[in-house]
Formats: C-alpha cells, sequence, structure tokens
C-alpha cells in the first residue's frame, strides 16, 4: 500500500477490471458476457488464472499505482470469498495499490449471496454494487429476476451495515412504466440509498429474448417522448435529493463518485482482466486497446497455454483515441477538457459543429477550456458525440 494518491480530472488513475463471466440465470434483457454453468465452475482453476493473468498483465504495464479495483459481471458475488481474495492479493503484489483505493464488487441481492458479504469485506472489498433493478416484485418478475424487493431491502441494509461504501442499480423505462410510478419509486430508492445510484434506461439489446418480443410487437417499452420525461423525472428527483447525476446514469453526492467508473469517462488507464475484459494500457508505443476471449472455458485454456487470454491488442492512432476521449468524457457532468483533446488529436475541435451544437442547445461551455453536454444533449448523447467526432 502507498499513500493517498489525488485523482481527479487531470490524473485519472489506474484501474483494474477483474470480469467474472457466470450467473445463477440469464435475465433477459442482458447482453453482457455472462453464462449460466448449471454443472459448477471450478474456482480454484479459474482463481489460478486470474491470478496469472494479473502476473502477465503487470509484468506488461509494470510500476502502476492501483487507484481502483472493480470486479464487475456477470455476477461477482457467486464468488467464492477466497477467490475474490486471491484475485486481489495477486493485485497487491504485482502492483502497488494505493491506500484509498476504491474496491468495487458487483453483487446480486438473493439471500444467499447476501450472506458472503463478510467473507468480501474480509478480502478487502470496500464498496459494493447492487443489482436491485425494480422495487417493485412485478417488474422484478418480468426483468426475470431471482430476487424479490423484501431480498433487496435486506441485501441493501447488510451491505450498508458490512461495507464503507454503497451504491444500487435500478433499470427504468420499463413497459407501461408512468413518470408519476418511476417519480415514487425512485424515491422510495433514494430513501434506502447511501450516497450512490445507477440509473439506467432499459435498452433492448440484439440477441436477447425482450429483444425477439420487442420485434413481435409484444413488449410496450415507452416511444421517444416518454421515455424524455422519464429521463426528466429521474434527473429532478435525484438532483432534489442531493444526488446529481455526474454522468449520463449515475447520480453521487458529491465526492461519493465512482472512483473507477471516473477513471473510464475521463479516459485513463485500465487493465481488463478475466474472459471478455477489455483495456487501455499506455505503453511505450501509445495507447493499446486490449480484449481478451470472451467464452469463459477458452480464456481459460488461453491462460494456462499463455499466460493471457488477450485477442486483441490495438495501439490506437491518435484520432482514435481523441474520439474515445469525446466518447467517454461527454457522458460526464464535468465534460471534456478541450485543450487535452487537442493534445490528443492533434487539432482542436471542428468549430463550425462546436458552434451548431451550441447554438441549438445540445451543448455548453464550462469555464474557459471545457464543454459539456446539455440536459437535451445528454438525451441525444449518441447523435452529439457523432457529430462531434466526424
Ligand atoms: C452487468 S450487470 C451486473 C450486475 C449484476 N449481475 C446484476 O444484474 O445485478 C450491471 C447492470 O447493468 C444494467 N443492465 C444490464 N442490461 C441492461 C439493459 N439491457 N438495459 C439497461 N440496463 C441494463 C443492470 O442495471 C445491471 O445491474
Ligand atoms: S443482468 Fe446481471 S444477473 Fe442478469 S444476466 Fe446480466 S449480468 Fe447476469
Amino acid at each position: 500500500m502507498s499513500a493517498v494518491t489525488a485523482v481527479g480530472p487531470d490524473n485519472p488513475g489506474f484501474g483494474v477490471y477483474v470480469h467474472w463471466p457466470f450467473c445463477a440465470a440469464k435475465c433477459p434483457y442482458c447482453d453482457f458476457n455472462s453464462h449460466v454453468r448449471h454443472l459448477g465452475v471450478d474456482q480454484p482453476r479459474f482463481a489460478a488464472a486470474f491470478v496469472q493473468e494479473i502476473a502477465t498483465t503487470a509484468a506488461r504495464a509494470p510500476g502502476r499505482e492501483v487507484t481502483s479495483i472493480f470486479l464487475g459481471g456477470g455476477t461477482p458475488s457467486l464468488m467464492e470469498p477466497a477467490t475474490v481474495g486471491a484475485i486481489l492479493d495477486a493485485i497487491g503484489r504485482h502492483w502497488t495499490v494505493a491506500a484509498d483505493a476504491e474496491v468495487t464488487m458487483e453483487a446480486n441481492p438473493s439471500s444467499v449471496e447476501a450472506e458472503r458479504f463478510r467473507g468480501y469485506r474480509a478480502a478487502g472489498v470496500n464498496r459494493v454494487s447492487l443489482g436491485v433493478q425494480a422495487l417493485n416484485d412485478t417488474d422484478l418478475r418480468f426483468l426475470g429476476r431471482l430476487h424479490n424487493v423484501a431480498e433487496a431491502r435486506r441485501a441493501i441494509e447488510l451491505a450498508r451495515a458490512t461495507f464503507p461504501r454503497l451504491s444500487f442499480d435500478l433499470i427504468y423505462a420499463r413497459p407501461n412504466q408512468r413518470p408519476d410510478a418511476w417519480a415514487a419509486e425512485l424515491t422510495e430508492a433514494l430513501s434506502l440509498a447511501a450516497d450512490h445510484l445507477s440509473l439506467y434506461q432499459l435498452t433492448i439489446e440484439e440477441g436477447t429474448p425482450f429483444f425477439a418480443l420487442a420485434r413481435a410487437g409484444k413488449l410496450a417499452i415507452p416511444d421517444d417522448d416518454a421515455a424524455a420525461d422519464l429521463y426528466a423525472v429521474t434527473q429532478d428527483v435525484t438532483a432534489a435529493a442531493g444526488l446529481p447525476a455526474y454522468e449520463i446514469s449515475n447520480h453521487a453526492m458529491p465526492g461519493a463518485e465512482s472512483r473507477h467508473n471516473l477513471t473510464y469517462w475521463r479516459y485513463g488507464e485500465y487493465a481488463g482482466i478475466g474472459p471478455g475484459a477489455h483495456g487501455r494500457l499506455k505503453l511505450a508505443d501509445g495507447r493499446h486497446a486490449t480484449a481478451t476471449e470472451k467464452v469463459p472455458e477458452a480464456w481459460l485454456d488461453k491462460v494456462e497455454m499463455w499466460g493471457d487470454g488477450v485477442v486483441v491488442d490495438d495501439v490506437l492512432a491518435r484520432e482514435e483515441e481523441a474520439d474515445e476521449l469525446l466518447l467517454m468524457g461527454l457522458r460526464l457532468a464535468e465534460g471534456i477538457d478541450l485543450a487535452r483533446y487537442r493534445a490528443l488529436a492533434g487539432r482542436s475541435l471542428d468549430e463550425a459543429r462546436l458552434a451548431d451544437l451550441l447554438a441549438n442547445g445540445m451543448v455548453e461551455r464550462l469555464g474557459g477550456s471545457r464543454v459539456r453536454a446539455t440536459r437535451a444533449g445528454f438525451f441525444v448523447l449518441d447523435a452529439v458525440v457523432a457529430d462531434l467526432a466526424a
């Protein structure tokens, strides 16, 4: 461990993302790299492979000070505490971990998983992100979740008692969801929340059961106007409660933002460990975009044979880096630094396009050198980024 590190917009930090690719059941809306293995998972074998891939990655990118670790999934709370301990110990052996490093774990709120919370805390986890998704049982069933509201409430309570920091996720813009019902649910969520909430609009991902239902006209998802109303409710209710959006889907009291996710959005450096994990490593020849094999058992074979499961390792051109900076940074309420964009791209943003977006109220200037999306711009962010990046 080292002394406390000053991470901020000018020093985005170094994060380590670790992907646990298994779930107890597949939710019908989810296209994350998550797999169900009814015959069980050989955790000691996976733990050894995670440790190996951490060692290999640290040999490529040595000497970093880790400012955050994120155990994501899939469902990382299906890991035994010993598996989590092995992963965190390996990160500490191969890199220096900052004394105030944020160590987050995603957890599902079923009672079985909540029983393991103390073990995760003892292993070094200091922040939990719970996938609550909804606060009514009808919608939880519709979303294919294995927990009910009572279990979610118990998991929130237990997590608050066990970990220094807690966040939970909700999915909104569900079929037939009315703004007043969402406002009431959100108000209840805020009464249960600590200082951070992730609020995701339901997206219909290709290849999922929800995609097939939507195509068959059997899913009454809100149209653009209704979704805009739900989005406005989300912004208003959270801001009034002191947890404004600091990112398009993330809300926190000032100071309680997820440092790991800020590292992504501020376009810092991060290692991706585990099946289907992405990384951005700053090496001698430039910024590398890395990705590992997605299929868990194929990843395992690769790591055991070669030391890592990397299948993509591209050095990004300056233009690509600058586009990624836009894509990530414009998600943030703090926006992007135009001087940093200039330094990466080797040119300024297109003045005419920027002027258009400013005039249309899609982006605004923030101080001398920063630009950010407005509320209207956030709602059509993909189009705003495409316009500026083109
Ligand atoms: C990868 S999941 C991991 C968390 C954990 N497995 C769970 O589901 O509770 C992270 C979050 O992404 C969100 N999510 C996943 N698919 C989504 C979709 N199609 N639309 C909106 N949010 C989604 C959910 O809120 C979920 O909690
Ligand atoms: S939403 Fe979470 S629990 Fe459901 S399949 Fe995706 S990763 Fe697994």
